[in-house]
C-alpha cells in the first residue's frame, strides 16, 4: 500500500525525558519515509535518555533544546519555529511537558515553542501508570484538550519500571496515523 506523502509539511518533534525516548528514532524515520520535514526540539532531560546527535543524523535538521543559544538564526528561533510548523508534536510528553502547558509555562525551548505556535499540537504521553492516573495529571490532559489539543492515548501494557498499566507511548504506527489525520484535515 502505498503510503500517505508528507511532503511539503514542516513537523516540530518535541522529545522530552522519558523512557519512551528511546523510540523517537522510530518516529522520526517513519515521518521522513513520508517526506515530511522534521525539526527535533529536545528538553534538556530527554538528553539524558537519547542523543542530539542520533536525532539529528536522522532528522537532517539541527537539534534544537537551548532557548539562548547565540548560533541560532533568526535571533528569536522559538517565534520562528512556532510559524514554521504544520504541525507539533510532543512524544513521548512526560506528565511534567503537560503540566507545563497546561499551566502556561514557558521556561524552555519547547514549551516556549508550544506556547507561541498556531499549529496544531498532538500530544504522546507516556509515563508510569500511576503517573498517568494521577487526578492533576488527568486534569492538566483535560484542560488542553478543551484549548484544542489533540492526544494519542498511551497504550496497555508493560511499563518500564515492569509493573503493567496504561502509560506505555502508542505504538508508531497510531502516532503517526494521527499526525496524516490531523494534517489531512488542515489542507
Ligand atoms: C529512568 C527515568 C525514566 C523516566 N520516565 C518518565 C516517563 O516515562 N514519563 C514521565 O512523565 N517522566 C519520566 N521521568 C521523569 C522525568 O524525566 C522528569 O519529570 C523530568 O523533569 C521531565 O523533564 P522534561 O519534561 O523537561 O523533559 C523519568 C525519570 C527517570 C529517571
Amino acid at each position: 500500500m502505498r503510503e500517505q506523502t508528507l511532503k511539503g509539511k514542516t513537523i516540530i518533534l518535541g522529545v522530552t525525558g522519558s523512557i519512551a525516548a528511546y523510540k523517537s528514532p522510530q518516529i522520526i524515520t517513519e515521518l521522513k519515509k513520508r517526506k515530511a520535514d522534521v525539526i527535533v526540539v529536545m528538553t534538556e532531560k530527554a538528553k539524558q535518555f537519547i542523543t542530539p546527535f542520533t536525532l539529528q543524523n536522522l532528522s537532517a535538521n539541527k537539534v534544537i533544546t537551548d532557548l539562548f543559544d547565540v548560533s541560532y538564526t533568526p535571533a528569536v528561533e522559538h517565534i520562528s519555529l512556532a510559524e514554521a510548523a504544520d504541525l507539533l508534536l510532543i512524544a513521548p510528553a512526560t506528565a511534567n511537558i503537560i503540566g507545563k502547558l497546561a499551566s502556561g509555562i514557558a521556561d524552555d525551548m519547547l514549551s516556549c515553542i508550544s506556547m507561541a505556535t498556531l499549529a496544531p499540537k498532538l500530544i504522546c504521553p507516556a509515563m508510569n501508570t500511576n503517573m498517568f492516573k494521577n487526578p492533576i495529571v488527568q486534569e492538566n490532559i483535560a484542560k488542553l484538550k478543551k484549548n484544542g489539543y489533540k492526544f494519542v492515548e498511551p497504550a496497555f501494557g508493560r511499563l518500564a519500571s515492569g509493573v503493567e498499566g496504561k502509560g506505555r507511548l502508542a505504538d508508531i504506527d497510531i502516532i503517526i496515523n494521527g499526525v496524516i489525520k490531523i494534517l489531512r484535515k488542515k489542507t
